[in-house]
Parts: structure tokens; C-alpha cells; sequence
């Protein structure tokens, strides 16, 4: 039996604090997430500079929380492992920093992870911790989140694990136009989770989207195949347009502005409280355009699945986590034969497990970070 090896993992990217200890890559041993939602929410969006200092007040007692919940000491973890990039500067920066001070004191072996790569961990811990260590190759997956709609190949290899980007968006992001739709909406920040909850309740053929909103020519192929740059990326700017369009073209200004006087008096508007200020028309827009991004992001993934002959598919990141999107990639999956795994909804967003998962196979090639290390905020993965 190889000796465990108990990795803390940091991460600071954008706003949640988050520290966690896995065991050897496939035990879920403590996980602390500080999320800044309520900090961020009357912006309708992240305010950077306030990230920075939100993450420079909560990271010591997350750490800490993340050992104690662990029966750890600092003395006893085998190494340090923190997100890199990309993210914001000053946030990255935050947790970087902590966490190459905490290695140089503590004399313990410094890893520096990619984000990116860390939510396609997430998806390997889980399935180890579940027992199934067994992936088919070749493994294709979606990472989807607030700033990344990405699909990379992955590949395992003795040193470790490679990837190909096949895949990006062009301009905004799938969660990103979750997140500016609810603003639009007055529906808070994040957009993710109040969308989710609100579509189930309205009609999603309601508002008919062109596919054509979310297709984008792509105007620099650079060294790509300028046809498969078409199929496989991603563009969510248009839609974000046309919901706009829509809301201006039906009147919709003064249901918009009722719902935001009606959550002033709220402290913490739930779900249930959008719910009760949306009318039929807000849910049968919502429901829409979730249903329009949702056969946007299976379609393109399943074409690229199906073209690169795909035994696996892993859908990651903050919006894998939407349930429209998981029943819609299972069901259509299933046709084709292509098993589709996710994380937990809890590791689906930010989360610091997955940068200690994906640090374990560097921490067995030992491949360590120097002490000149700095953080990248667009950092690229493959
Ligand atoms: O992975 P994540 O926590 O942070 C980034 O790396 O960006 O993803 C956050 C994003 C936000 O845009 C949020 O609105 C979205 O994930 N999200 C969801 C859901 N939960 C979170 N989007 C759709 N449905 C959800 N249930
Ligand atoms: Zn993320």
C-alpha cells in the first residue's frame, strides 16, 4: 500500500475562499468554501477589488477550519497546492501568496495547479472516491463556469495528465450570461442557481431563440481548422442581446422595476421570493433562454464527442451544477452510447478539493513549484 499522501489545496480565483485536504487524490478529507455572494450581490456581479480584500480577511481562519475539520496539524500535510490562474489578479494574488508563505515556513512542497484543470478534477475525485477508477479514454470535457465554456481532450499519461483545447467561446461565457440575464432581470447575483429554480416553473418554447444568436463566424482561425473552430466554440453574447431586445420590445421595464422594489425590503431574497415577484412572461423568457443555452452547450459538445470518437464525457464547472443541463446531457448522451459524468453539485463551483485532486499526480512526478512562483490571471490550459 503507497503511504497517503494529504494534500492541503488553496484556492482564491474569484469569490469563494476555499481550502481543502484530499487524501492521495481520491479522498474528499475536508472541504471549507467562503463564498462572497452577499458581498457581491447588490453589484450584480463580482466587484474585484472588493474580492481581493474579502479573500484577504477570510483566508487564515479557512485554512485553519479546512485542518481542523481534517484532525490536521500544519506540520502533518504533505504539501501545498494553490490555483495559479487564471482569475483575477488581486485575488489570485491573495491566495498565492498565503499559500507560498505557508509552504516556505512549514518546508513543505509547493504545487501550482491550473484552475481549469482543477474542475476537471473535481469529476476524477469524486468517481475514485466512488469507486470507479476505471475511465475509457478518450475523454472529452466540458468545463462551464462564470468565466471559462471550454472542452478539452484529456489524455493520461505516465507523468501525468495532458489536454487539448477543441473548444472555447468566442466572447461571453455560459454562466456569465446567466449571471448578466439575472441582472437584467433583477434577479441578484450569482444568475445560475435563480434561473435554474425559476425556468422549472415557466414555458421554455415559449420565446423562440435562433440558433443563429449563439453561432458566431469565427473571424481569426489563427493555426486552427477554420470549420471545426465553428463547430466546436461557443458564443454567448448574442443571446444576452436578444433577451434584451425582448424585454425592451415587450414593455417589460416596469415588471422589472416592481420586482426590484418589492426585493429591497428582502435582506436575502431566497428562490421562492423571486419566484413570487416574476410573472408569466419573466418565467417563460427565463425558461427560454436556459433551454436555448442548454441545446447550444449538449449539441456542440455531443458533434464534438461523436467527431473525436469520445468514450467518456466530463461536464464541470459552476454551471454543470444547472439540472436542465444535466438531465438534457444524460438523456441525450444515453443515445449515443457516451457515459456523462459531473461532480457533486457542491464541487461543481469553486471549490479548493479539486486543486488539491488535481495537484496529487504533480506531487507524484514532483513537480514542484519554485519559490520565484506568480500568479497568472489568463493562464491557458492545453
Ligand atoms: O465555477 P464557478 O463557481 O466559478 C468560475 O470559475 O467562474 O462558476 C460560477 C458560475 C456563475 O456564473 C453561476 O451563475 C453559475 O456558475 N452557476 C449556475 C448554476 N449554479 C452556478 N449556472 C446555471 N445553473 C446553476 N444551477
Ligand atoms: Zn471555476
Amino acid at each position: 500500500m503507497p503511504q497517503p499522501i494529504d494534500i492541503l489545496g488553496i484556492e482564491s480565483s474569484c469569490d469563494e475562499t476555499a481550502a481543502a485536504i484530499v487524501r492521495s487524490g481520491e479522498e474528499l478529507i475536508s472541504n471549507v468554501v467562503y463564498s462572497q455572494i452577499a458581498t457581491h450581490h447588490p453589484y450584480g456581479g463580482v466587484v474585484p477589488e472588493l474580492a481581493s480584500r474579502e479573500h484577504l480577511r477570510a483566508i487564515v481562519p479557512v485554512v485553519r477550519k479546512a485542518l481542523e475539520d481534517a484532525g490536521k496539524t500544519y506540520e502533518s500535510i504533505d504539501a501545498i497546492a494553490v490555483t495559479q490562474g487564471p482569475g483575477l489578479a488581486g485575488s489570485l494574488l491573495v491566495g498565492l501568496s498565503y499559500a507560498k508563505g505557508l509552504a516556505f515556513a512549514l518546508e513543505k512542497p509547493l504545487i501550482a495547479v491550473n484552475h481549469l484543470e482543477g474542475h476537471i478534477h473535481a469529476v476524477l475525485l469524486e468517481e475514485r472516491q466512488n469507486g470507479n477508477s476505471d475511465l475509457q479514454f478518450p475523454v472529452l470535457a466540458l468545463v462551464v463556469s462564470g468565466g471559462h465554456t471550454h472542452l478539452y481532450l484529456a489524455e493520461r499519461q505516465e507523468s501525468g495528465w495532458t489536454y487539448r483545447n477543441i473548444g472555447h467561446t468566442r466572447d461571453d461565457a455560459a454562466g456569465e450570461a446567466f449571471d448578466k440575464v439575472a441582472k437584467l432581470l433583477e434577479l441578484g447575483y450569482p444568475g445560475g442557481p435563480v434561473i435554474d429554480f425559476l425556468a422549472q416553473h415557466g414555458n421554455p418554447s415559449a420565446v423562440k431563440f435562433p440558433f443563429a444568436l449563439i453561432k458566431h463566424r469565427d473571424r481569426n482561425p489563427q493555426n486552427r481548422h477554420a470549420a471545426d473552430a465553428r463547430r466546436t466554440d461557443f458564443s454567448y453574447s448574442g443571446i444576452k442581446t436578444a433577451v434584451l431586445r425582448y424585454v425592451e420590445v415587450h414593455d417589460m421595464a416596469a415588471s422589472i422595476q416592481k420586482r426590484r422594489e418589492s426585493m429591497r425590503s428582502i435582506s436575502k431574497p431566497t428562490s421562492q421570493n423571486y419566484l413570487a415577484a416574476s410573472d408569466r412572461q419573466t418565467l417563460d423568457l427565463i425558461a427560454s433562454f436556459q433551454r436555448a443555452v442548454v441545446d447550444d452547450l449538449v449539441s456542440k459538445t455531443l458533434t464534438a464527442a461523436i467527431e473525436y470518437g469520445v468514450a467518456t464525457l466530463l461536464v464541470t464547472g459552476g454551471v454543470a451544477a444547472n439540472s436542465e443541463l444535466r438531465s438534457t446531457f444524460e438523456a441525450r448522451a444515453a443515445k449515443e452510447g457516451i457515459p456523462v459524468l459531473f461532480p457533486s453539485r457542491q464541487l461543481s463551483t469553486d471549490n479548493a478539493a479539486m486543486i488539491a485532486a488535481a495537484a496529487y499526480p504533480r506531487f507524484l512526478a514532483r513537480e514542484f513549484a519554485s519559490a520565484d512562483l506568480s500568479s497568472d490571471p489568463a493562464l491557458r490550459l492545453g
